[in-house]
């Protein structure tokens, strides 16, 4: 049985006093709700409060982005080894973020989820169309082809420690939410991918998120269908009121 997950991704957001805050305030919160995962992934200088934070509780801590190498002249980039040696359990591959004002493609999203999964991180792997995308209705064949090259060359023992993000690059942080039906059958359409590459097993057992403006109001409809497993959530995670909101809609 494929595990919900709910994941925070905080962005550029937060201090590490503030994190540290938040996550004593989601801790009490959360207690008893253990049928989904709760993740936050947070700014890089936040992650080792934040496990000391969350140490104890079922709040798992994620960072936002990996470099590929294990090390080396790659000024401002961290590593996976850097990641695991202070506490962190997953990290966000591939956001939409990332490829727009970093240039990140579907091959550097590869090489970093494989070196993450190398170093036993957990992957938060991103994926969606554009707007324009969308609007052509080449959408079913655009994430088709993210998911084959962002997985290129993972087998299917590492892709039990990949989570994909279905995120719909024109629903994030704009307020549009892409409906249950929509989000339902992009996943959907995702899980196939995985049908066809690694079987029916792998494709029933992969957590398949969706992310997109997902928030206390829309959360129980989205999550309530067959193939969405949980939620990135950005703005929406910012607040304990509105996550945790979201965290017992999962339950
Ligand atoms: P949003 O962000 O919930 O603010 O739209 C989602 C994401 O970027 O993962």
């Amino acid at each position: 049985m494929r595990r919900t997950v709910i994941a925070g991704n905080w962005k550029m957001n937060m201090t590490p006093k503030a994190a540290v805050a938040f996550i004593n305030e989601l801790k009490t919160m959360t207690v008893g709700l253990d049928k989904c995962d709760i993740v936050l992934c947070v700014p890089f200088v936040d992650i080792a409060p934040a496990v000391e934070a969350a140490a104890g509780s079922n709040i798992h801590i994620g960072a936002e982005n990996v470099h590929f190498a294990k090390s080396g002249a790659y000024t401002g980039e961290i590593s996976a080894e850097m990641l695991t040696e202070i506490g962190t359990e997953y990290v966000v591959v591939g956001h939409s973020e990332r490829r727009q004002y970093f240039a990140e493609t579907d091959e550097t999203v590869n090489l970093r989820t494989k070196a993450a999964l190398a170093a036993g991180l957990k992957v938060i792997l991103c994926l969606g169309e554009v707007k324009e995308e969308r609007l052509s209705g080449i959408t079913n064949e655009v994430v088709s082809m993210q998911t084959k090259l962002d997985l290129a060359g993972i087998s299917a023992e590492e892709l039990k420690n990949v989570i994909i993000a279905y995120e719909p690059v024109w629903a994030i942080g704009t307020g549009l939410t892409a409906t249950p039906e929509q989000a339902d059958e992009t996943c959907g359409v995702i899980r196939n991918v995985i049908r066809e590459l690694y079987g029916d097993a792998a494709a029933e057992d992969i957590t398949i998120q969706y992310g997109g403006s997902m928030n206390d109001a829309n959360a129980a409809e989205l999550l309530s269908k067959e193939n969405v497993d949980g939620g990135l959530i950005g703005g929406a995670s910012l607040k304990t009121d509105k996550f945790i909101t979201i965290i017992k809609a999962a339950n």
